[in-house]
């Protein structure tokens, strides 16, 4: 499977990658080229927020095959002040890395089917063959989401209005689409060696490892899931 990854760089997209890369190809769109060696290739797309389109293009000229299935690691974590106190310039900014985020991703994501159902279509390294009858040609979209988006979590507000958005993005994506299975995967607790969450007091975390074994699962039969599904923690699961 060709997966192109939104957040590569990111805590939860560099562990996917590293987990994943071992079964399939793993393309991962970055906004600055990364200084060390990674487990996904890197296609830097500066602006791919704001020029969604750019995307395809910059995965044309890099000559790969047909994305089978995206996964959207965007957004992030922290502990700050109560969401008021921060002020709208932060609360635009969160906008931006959570839900404007996500909302290119899918679009990426519809613009990509697109692509894979074109009749004639040829693979890199392939010219001249037409996959148009034998590639299935829906893509699948998985977006990552904390508990944040259904729980208001004091000092982390912005998260959780803008999961919460997302969580309806993805629906709505879903039911008018036809040619993107979109998903979402909610992890219900920090993901394991984030070290900006605050783990006192015996919370749990969900391992990296179970991520991508949930996303995998996901990946590989979409109609298998609801639009959205949960992981918690395995002790409490
Ligand atoms: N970490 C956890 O404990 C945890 C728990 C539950 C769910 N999740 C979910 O996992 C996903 C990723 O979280 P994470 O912890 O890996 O976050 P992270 O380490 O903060 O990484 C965030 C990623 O999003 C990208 N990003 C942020 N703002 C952006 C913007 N304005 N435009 C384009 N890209 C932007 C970053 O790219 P740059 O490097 O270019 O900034 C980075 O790759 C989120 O969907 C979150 O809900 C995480």
């Amino acid at each position: 499977m060709h997966i192109l990854l939104f957040g590569a760089s990111g805590h939860v997209g560099t562990g996917l990658a590293q987990r994943l890369s071992s079964h399939h190809t793993v393309t991962g769109i970055v906004r600055r080229r990364p200084e060390t060696q990674t487990a996904y290739a890197p296609v830097t797309v500066p602006e791919w927020v704001d020029e969604p389109e750019a995307v395809l293009t910059a995965l044309a000229a890099a000559n790969l095959p047909s994305v089978d299935a995206v996964i959207a690691a965007v957004g992030g974590w922290y502990v700050d002040e109560p969401v008021l106190e921060r002020g709208l310039a932060k609360f635009d900014e969160d906008y931006d890395s959570y839900l404007r985020g996500h909302f290119a991703a899918c679009h990426i994501s519809e613009r990509l089917a697109a692509e894979r159902s074109e009749p004639g279509r040829s693979e890199p390294g392939q010219p001249g063959t037409d996959h148009s009858a034998a590639a299935p040609s829906r893509v699948v979209h998985l977006a990552l989401n904390g508990v944040a988006s259904v729980e208001a979590l004091a000092g982390s507000g912005a998260i959780s209005v803008f999961g919460a958005a997302q969580k309806m993005l993805i629906e709505v994506a879903a039911a008018e689409s036809s040619s993107v299975d979109f998903r979402e995967l909610r992890i219900m607790a920090p993901v394991g060696g984030d070290d900006r969450n605050d783990l006192t007091g015996g919370v749990e975390t969900v391992a990296l490892a179970e991520v991508a074994e949930a996303i995998t699962a996901i990946l590989d039969s979409p109609e298998r899931f609801d639009v959205n599904t949960e992981i918690h923690p395995t002790a409490s699961a």
